[in-house]
Order: structure tokens, then sequence, then C-alpha cells
């Protein structure tokens, strides 16, 4: 596949300027390979945004060319047809689909439509009470109860007819067999919808079962949920750890207008629950009271505004949860409204789904090259063409090291599955083999590092390979780049290309030379005038009186981060202190331990490394005890954990606020944490463990008065 072929950002496919009916054709044929592979192998190749784009034009060429609409369009179906391997279940009332919007725009248009339908006032709108709940990545179930006992199950088929997976969704233990309600309450005839779905750490245990069994790994948590309740032998969805939540009691009023025909007379179908529940909000209040499982983060709300604070709030949320989520799914609160409003061909006009960006996007693989670090560590990474994936654009993902491109097996043409979820780097998923040009050959790691040509060498039982020469001027760059980082020696203005010129020019071969750079030097490199050479001169200068910690962390000492360095510094003092500290004296230290002891030690009894240190005092460059501070120390023996954007401090100024009061500021939330601190766009992760370990959470404002006092306000 040449470079130009797939512009990742229009759907798979051929040459879409070909004729609309054409296209429609090829649409059609690539959405059903595409559903048939989600639906009945459970196995998809491409992500669910890949797919929505296919339908999504399709959609967009029937409404422009009417006379192409077909019956069977996938755009007209919901789902896909019950396999044979079930029996068939149809279903009394049809399980229909969601419209789906992707931004809080069109959020607001589904308003404004619905504030039409039901003719509301602005203040009606406004008092408009909206149920709002997690849009489970699982797949749909139907659940029936005869006076309280779990008699059937169906899959939602094509939403007629489904699959009865009785036997299988008895195994599932959040699943009551008895429901728990009084008899005045138990009505005789019960219809309970729901999401199953896999938790993570199951879907994690469950691909690495499947990995040692050297059996086929799932996509996702959603298609191992469906795999796994889609088994012929009830046992093996019984091993799964399957889950669910349930967020509808049905209704015969469920069904849309006119949808009667092929579910036998749904709209006529009134369950005896009916009459007793008047809300969406009471029916998940009875549903918890049955012994089902609600989804806890389901909130009813007044009003569109509290649901985009809820959009907003689930969204920082999501990959703390333990189970996916893919959007947040608004319903109208009052059940009447719903008969009121009705449904489409596919779809309730009372709920809609608010979709998340898509963590996961096909793109072309144009290369796979070799980055080396600073510990020569030969890291193979993806050139991607750029597509838009988890809110950013991504042209670059790690490939992590030879055997992950082995077991993926991608190669450079191919088109690719591309994942970035929150903070987490972005990854290449796996090949998409229905579009692998003819002929396509596996990459094969290099022998030679690109930087220097030296060896590159994989020790045995290692899975990373390294440019073993110490000279490799890649690594190089690496080191003096890293010497110069942010949490390091804070150099602004000399990242990686810069440092690159300055090797290439012969200014510097190593982090120490670099104070020795002159004004008159840089202003002659391309791209510093002199203002910039004073500039870059200065920052070095300032540089010199970092804190202890900086220093230690610039060295680039296996296992020496933000914290140990904090740590050493304190009880040492002095780096000579350090470089002179026995293993054992190092190991005794709380935090510090036998690797890091070993580590430290090992470093420092390098020849080459001893010169340099030699090189940084003859530069003049701060061994010091670290600054102390005089600053009241309130915080003494407190760790303060900050996350987010602050206005008043920058993430460092944040840490050194507390660092500087005697406390610490570790990067993650644990019991001993006093309170973590949040700014604007928080880290979901460190928000969800505070919230479940009761850690207090304070705004820049009372991080401020803790600060002032070291109380919590
Ligand atoms: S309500 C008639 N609520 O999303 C609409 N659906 O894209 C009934 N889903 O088929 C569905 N979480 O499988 C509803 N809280 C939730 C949901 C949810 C996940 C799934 C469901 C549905 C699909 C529509």
């Amino acid at each position: 596949m040449s470079k130009a072929a797939r512009d990742p950002n229009t759907p798979i496919g051929p040459d879409p300027t070909r004729g609309p009916a054409e296209r429609a054709r090829e649409l059609r044929r690539l959405i059903a390979y595409h559903s048939n592979r989600y639906h009945q192998l459970d196995d998809p190749e491409i992500p669910d945004a890949d797919y929505d784009l296919l339908v999504d034009e399709l959609r967009a060429i029937e409404e422009s060319h009417p006379e192409l609409v077909v019956e069977e369009s996938p755009t007209q179906t919901v789902g896909a047809p019950a396999s044979t391997l079930f029996a068939q279940a149809p279903h009394r009332v049809p399980m229909m689909s969601l419209d789906k919007v992707v931004s809080l725009d069109d959020l607001l248009a589904w308003g404004a439509r619905t504030k039409r339908l039901l003719d509301l006032d602005d203040e009606q709108a406004e008092q408009l009470r909206l149920v709002c709940e997690p849009k489970i990545d699982g797949l749909s179930i139907s659940i029936t109860y005869d006076h309280g006992r779990f008699v059937r199950a169906a899959t939602r088929g094509d939403g007629r007819v489904g699959e009865d997976v009785t036997d299988n969704v008895r195994t599932i233990k959040d699943v009551p067999l008895e429901l728990a309600l009084d008899e005045s309450e138990l009505p005789a005839d019960l219809e309970v919808r729901g999401e199953v779905y896999l938790p993570i750490v199951a879907f994690q245990e469950l691909n690495a079962r499947q990995q040692a069994a050297e059996d086929r790994l799932f996509a996702n948590p959603r298609n191992a949920a469906a795999g796994s309740l889609r088994q012929r032998d009830p046992k093996v969805t019984a091993g799964r750890a399957l889950s669910i939540f349930t967020y509808q009691v049905v209704s015969g009023d469920s069904a849309p207008a006119g949808a009667g025909q092929a579910s036998s007379g749904a709209a006529a179908v009134r369950l005896e629950t009916d009459a007793a529940i008047g809300h969406q909000s009471a029916s998940l209040d009875l549903l918890r009271r049955a012994g089902f499982p609600v989804n806890p983060k389901t909130r009813t709300v007044t009003g569109l505004d509290a649901v985009f604070a809820y959009c907003k709030e689930l969204e920082a949320e999501r990959h703390a949860l333990g189970y996916e989520i893919d959007g947040i799914v608004v319903k109208i609160d009052d059940l009447s409204l719903h008969r009121r409003l009705g449904a489409t061909s596919h779809a309730p006009r009372w709920a809609v789904a608010y979709k998340f960006p898509p963590e996961e996007r096909t793109t072309l693989l144009e290369a796979i090259m070799v980055s080396i670090g600073r510990t020569g560590r030969a890291t193979p990474f993806a050139k991607l063409t750029p597509v838009l994936v988890g809110g950013s654009t991504v042209s670059l993902a790690s490939l992590h090291n030879q055997d992950q491109v082995a077991l993926k097996d991608v190669r450079p043409g191919d088109t690719v599955v591309v994942r970035k979820a929150g903070d987490v780097i972005p990854e290449v998923v796996g090949p998409v083999l229905s579009e692998r040009p003819k002929g396509l050959e596996p990459w094969h790691f290099p022998t030679a590092c690109p930087s220097c040509r030296g060896a590159l060498v994989r020790l045995e039982g290692e899975a990373d390979t390294y440019c073993v020469n110490l000279g490799c001027p890649g690594q190089q760059i690496q080191r003096i780049a890293h010497f110069a980082s942010r949490g390091a020696m804070d150099i602004e203005g000399l990242g990686e290309q810069r440092v690159r010129q300055l090797i290439d020019a012969g200014l510097i071969s190593d982090a120490a030379d670099i104070f020795s750079l002159t004004v008159e030097q840089l202003s002659g490199l391309e791209g510093y005038a002199e203002i910039s050479a004073r500039n870059l001169v200065a920052a070095i200068d300032a540089s010199r009186s970092r804190p202890l910690p900086n220093l230690l962390v610039a060295m680039g000492i296996r296992h020496v981060g933000g914290t140990v360095a904090q740590e050493l510094s304190s009880v040492f003092g002095d780096l000579d202190g350090i470089m002179s500290a026995s293993e054992e004296g190092l190991a005794a230290i709380p935090g510090v331990g036998g690797t890091i002891a070993s580590s430290v030690v090992g470093h420092f009894g390098t020849k080459r490394n001893r010169a340099f240190v030699e090189r940084l005092r003859e530069a003049q460059v701060s061994f010091g005890t670290q600054k102390v501070s005089d600053l009241p120390q309130v915080l003494t023996g407190k760790a303060v954990v900050v996350t987010g954007t602050l206005e008043g401090y920058s993430r460092e100024g944040a840490e050194e606020a507390v660092t500087g009061r005697g406390g610490k500021s570790p990067g993650s939330v644990s019991a001993k944490t006093m309170a973590l601190v949040i700014g604007s766009n928080p880290g979901a992760s460190k928000l969800s463990k505070a919230e479940q370990l009761g850690i207090p959470i304070l705004d820049e404002e009372g991080f401020g008065r803790l600060l002032e006092t070291g109380e919590l306000p």
C-alpha cells in the first residue's frame, strides 16, 4: 500500500470518489464483514470508531441518494441476526439501539429537539429530570423472571430475535436466580435488561491464561465478554468472571412506534411492574431492591448543564472505574414522556448516548524505526500517518521491544490499530489483516545501531536489545538531554535537538562539557542569535546551584528517581556523603533498599562516573547540602500529592512548596497521603484512589492554607 493510499481520517476502503452506488455497495460489504467479526466471531479487526465512520458514510450517501436505500442496509437495522449457535429467542419488546452524539453541542441539539417534541417552555426544559448512566462497553442482555425465578436470558441479536443464552447467563454470579422482592412487590412477569461485561482485571487475567494456553487473545474486554458469554459450554462461561449492570425494567411501551408487527404485538404488552414504576430512577431502585447490580455512578440530575458536568466528571474518571465505558447514556426520567416521545426505527427518542472521543483508531504504519536511549537500550517505535485518537494527534508509538513486534506481527505498510487511553503513551495494538497488501514482508530487528553503526546486542533471557558502545552519539545525546531536563538540572533551551547540534559542532561530548560553553561559541551556530546564546549560557550557569536531588536525578543512576534522590539528599546532605556511603548503609534507608543501594554503589564505583563527578566539581556545580529552607517546617513527615494544573504553581513549584516545608510530594496516592491537591485536568487514577481511601482532596485555595498552617482546612 502506498503512503498516499490511505488517509486514516477517512474510513477504510477504496477511493470514495467512485460513484455513490458503487461506494454504497462497497461500504455494505465492508460493514457486513466487520459486523460479522464483531457480532458473530467476537473478534473485531477495526475499532468501533472506524466502524462507526463506515456506517456514517453509508448513511450520508443514503440521505443524499434515497434511491440507494435497501431494507437490509446496516443503517436500517440494529445489531446482527442471531447466529445458529444458539436457539432463537424472540424479544417481546424489541431491543433497540441508541442514537449517539459525539460532542456537548450535539447533546444540546438533542435537548432542543426533545424540548420541541414535548412542547416544553424554557423553564420546564430547565427543570427536566434526566438520568445519567455510564455506557458500559459490554453486550446487552435481556433476562426474564417468572414469579421471581430466573427463566430465560437472550442476547440482543438483530433487536427482534436474540440468542437463547439462558444456561450461560445462569452462571454469572451477579445475576440473581431468585428476586429479593417481597410478595407484595413481586411481579408475575419481569423482564430486565442490562449489559454483561468483563472487569478489566478479569480481562487481563483471561488473556494471560489464553496466552499461556497458546489460545487466541481477546482484543478488549468487550470482545472477551461477548466471546465468554457466547460459548456452547456454559462451564466455560462460568470460569470467566463476567459481571452485569442492569439499567432497564421493560414495559410494552418501550417499543418503538410501529414496531408491533415483528415483535408480536409488543405495543400491547404491558408488564405489571409498569403500572407501579413511573420513572427510570424508580426502575433502578426496584432493580437494586430485587438484587441486581445497578451502576453506582448513575445520577439523576435536573437540566442539561448538570448532564454536562456529569459527562466531564465521568470522562476524567473513566480509566479508574475498573471496567470499560465508552460514553454516557442520558435518559429522560419520567416514563410517561418516553411514551410521548416514542422511537425511530432503531432508537428511542427519550435517550441519547454521548460517546467519548475514540481511544482506538486505524492508521497506516509508515515505518518501524529504532531509537537509542541513554542506557543504550534500542527501542523499536512506529512511525504512523498522524491520526486523532484519545484526544490528541498521534504519529509515533512505542513498540517496546523485538518480541512485541514479532508477537503483534506488524509490518511497515500495514494498516494498524492505534490505542491512546488517558495519560498512557500511545500503543500499536495490531495489524488489520484484511487490509494487508499482498507480499508485505515481516520486519526484522536491525543488527547495527542506527546512531553509531556499532553492534546491537541482546543478552540471553533479556527482552531488550542494547547498543553497547559507550561512546555512541545516540546515547550521549539522550544522556545530556536527560541531564538538562526538567526535574534534573532544568536547563531551559537545551532539548534533544540543541544537544545534537552541539555534539555535531564538536562543542560538547558529554554533560560536563556544557559548563564551558561560551556565548561566542554558541553565537556562531545556526539558529542562535546573540540573545539566545546568552540565555542558554545563563540557564546553564543557573543550573550550577540546583538542589542536590536534581543533580542526582540528572546523573541518570539506575533506579534513582525524584523520590529516592530526595531521600538520599536529606540523609546525606551532600554528594560526597552519598558517594562514600556503604551499600549496607544505603540499603538501610527507608525507601531505598538493596537494589537501589547496589545501583548507587555500582554507579560511583565506575572510574568513568567518578571522573565525570570531578569535572562537575571543577565546573563549580553545587554538590551541597539541600538548601535549608527558611520556610516554616509545617509539613515535616507529611505526604502531599499534587495532580492537574494549578494556576499559581508549576508542578515542580508545587512540589517544592511541599518539600521546602519538610514534607514529601510523591507521585502516587497511598494510605499514607495526607492530602491530594487537584488542579484542572487531574489524573483520574489519583483522584479515584484518594476517594477510595478517603484522603482529603484540596483545591488550590485549600493547598495555600495547608502550606501556611500545615493543617487541613
Ligand atoms: S439503554 C433502548 N443504558 O448501549 C435503549 N444502554 O448503543 C436501551 N448500553 O444496546 C439501552 N450501557 O447494549 C442503555 N446504561 C445503559 C447502557 C446501554 C450500555 C448499551 C446497550 C445498548 C447500546 C446502544
